[in-house]
């Protein structure tokens, strides 16, 4: 029989600075600005709707995949300590996929460096799961294109599809039931934004870097199964999504504000509804939502944005950063606070860069 022919997808990739089965990989988390909320199909992290977002240039996650042929089973640490129970579970997960696709029984040494505080509906995930992606896949040798490399990323964490992408990406939830593996489907790919014109920032206010008590995972679950809003805001974001890429697409940042900051109120009103309710939002995070009506009151373009979390995220213009930054840092009092811009794609790098 022939040998399969190297496919775009499935050819081999020289992996820049990393040795055979030993590759080293950066990633950046991604604010959505059209949100995820709901999966179609847990196992595959396929979800109802299309999103947006915007990948940050801050808190990037630094991962090490090492093979080693030696060891019974992988070896998975965080920030130099070893990760135990549920998340260990899915990074070994993840790992077997990739495995199972390179016909590889090798265990790996994992080490992941993370710069944004864990669980803390910052994203952490995204950039997380895109270095673990971009790293495993060099490291065994898979050598996925970009939109292969999304769709591995999004196994683990829906959002780090996203996250392969620097500046603005979207997601396709992919075609339910329309026959075909639908795998294939559901990917992130750059959305073209002139960037310089919408000369956009994200300040970012951590009112609380401690973990959630309720996993996203377990909280779309609950919201998707019992809230009577679900289904209308998975419609409504879906307009939302055609009026974002309007609004981008001429430099609005008005306009995307707007969507943005409706889109999350929207997402946060399904699991406020859900049974039992899932609250996220905290006492901080609407004095933080106070202080940025008062910046809009005062002629200042802000609009907020919060995650699986009680954070905020404030978008507003570059230019006008410092001052947003100044408001949120007084509203938020003993919390921290970050302005971002647009970052960089998923990358491989040297493992002692
Ligand atoms: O990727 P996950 O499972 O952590 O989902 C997070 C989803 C939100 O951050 C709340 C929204 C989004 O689109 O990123």
């Amino acid at each position: 029989m022939a040998a399969e022919q190297p496919t775009a997808t499935t050819r081999p990739r020289p992996a820049p600075g990393s040795a055979a089965g030993d590759a080293t990989a950066v990633a950046h988390p991604n604010i959505a600005l059209v949100k995820y909320w709901g999966k179609r199909d847990e196992q595959l992290v396929l979800p109802w709707t299309d999103s947006l977002s915007m990948t940050l240039d801050v808190f990037p996650t630094t991962t090490r995949v090492r093979l080693d042929p030696g060891a019974g089973e992988d070896t998975v640490t965080l920030d130099g300590a070893p990760l135990e129970g549920e998340p260990r579970r899915r990074v070994t997960a993840f790992l077997d996929l990739v495995r199972e696709r390179a016909g590889s029984p090798l265990r790996a040494v994992v080490d992941t460096r993370n710069t944004v505080p864990t669980g803390a509906g910052l994203a952490s995930s995204a950039s997380g799961f895109a270095a673990l992606a971009t790293a495993a896949d060099a490291a065994y040798g898979l050598g996925l294109d970009a939109t292969g490399l999304s769709r591995l990323a999004r196994r683990g964490s829906g959002s780090a599809s996203r996250s392969v992408f620097g500046g603005f990406a979207i997601w396709h939830a992919g075609q339910p039931d329309r026959g075909g593996d639908p795998d294939l489907g559901s990917y992130a790919e750059p959305v073209p934004v002139p960037v310089a014109a919408l000369d956009p920032a994200l300040v970012v206010a951590v009112v609380d870097a401690g973990p959630k008590a309720v996993s996203s995972r377990e909280a779309m679950r609950r919201t998707v199964a019992t809230s009577p809003l679900y289904r209308p805001w998975a419609a409504s974001s879906q307009a939302d999504l055609a009026e974002m890429r309007e609004a981008l697409r001429r430099a609005d940042l008005d306009a995307v504000g707007e969507v943005a900051e409706r889109n999350a109120l929207g997402m946060h009103a399904t699991m406020l509804a859900a049974r039992p309710a899932v609250r996220y939002l905290s006492a901080a995070t609407l004095t933080v939502l106070d202080a940025v009506l008062e910046l809009r009151r005062a002629g200042v373009s802000a609009w907020a944005t919060m995650d699986a979390g009680p954070n905020v995220k404030v978008l507003c213009r570059r230019s006008e950063a410092d001052r947003v930054a100044g408001v949120v840092r007084e509203a938020v009092r003993g919390g921290s606070v970050h302005i971002a811009g647009p970052g960089p794609a998923a990358r491989l790098r040297d493992a002692d860069a």
